[in-house]
């Protein structure tokens, strides 16, 4: 029981420190506010407080679903769309990031997290993918 109270607190606190994470780079003005230049370093940022540092994602009091070994970042346009627009639990992150950061960060988990999938996106493909 003590085990499975500790597991449930420390989901709860990463889900916390995860939107407060989001919350630390809220765009001010028109211009993204996240210092990070590139893709690990991003992810470390942004991403690692929901879906862990290696991507195995966190289940408990919300479901975080793995970004490793994952079929679904195959599709670079489809990590692009989530990314800018975020999905029900997943905030949108588009307003904290430019176009380069996107990519970056979308090239990064499509190339590591155990994932080797092909192609790279661009800062172009980000922009053209913005609403
Ligand atoms: C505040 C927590 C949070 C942060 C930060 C976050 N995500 Fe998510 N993400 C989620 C949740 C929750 C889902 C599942 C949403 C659903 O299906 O309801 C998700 C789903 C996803 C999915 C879809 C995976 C699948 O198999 O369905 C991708 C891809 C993804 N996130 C990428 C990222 C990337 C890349 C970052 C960093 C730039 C990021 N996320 C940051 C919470 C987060």
């Amino acid at each position: 029981m003590k085990t499975i109270l500790t597991a449930a607190t420390l989901i709860a606190t990463l889900a916390v420190s995860g939107a407060a994470v989001a919350q630390d780079f809220v765009q001010s003005g028109t211009t993204p506010t996240l210092p990070q230049r590139e893709g690990q370093a991003i992810y470390n940022a942004v991403c690692s407080g929901c879906h862990m540092a290696d991507g195995r994602g966190a289940e408990g009091a919300g479901a975080y679903p793995p970004l490793a070994n994952s079929d679904f970042v195959e599709s670079p346009d489809a990590v692009i769309a989530w990314v800018l627009n975020g999905y029900r639990a997943m905030p949108p992150l588009g307003s904290i990031m430019d176009d380069e950061q996107v990519a970056e960060v979308v090239n990064y988990v499509r190339h590591n997290l155990g994932n080797s999938y092909e192609g790279s996106s661009t800062a172009a493909d980000v922009q053209a993918m913005r609403e």
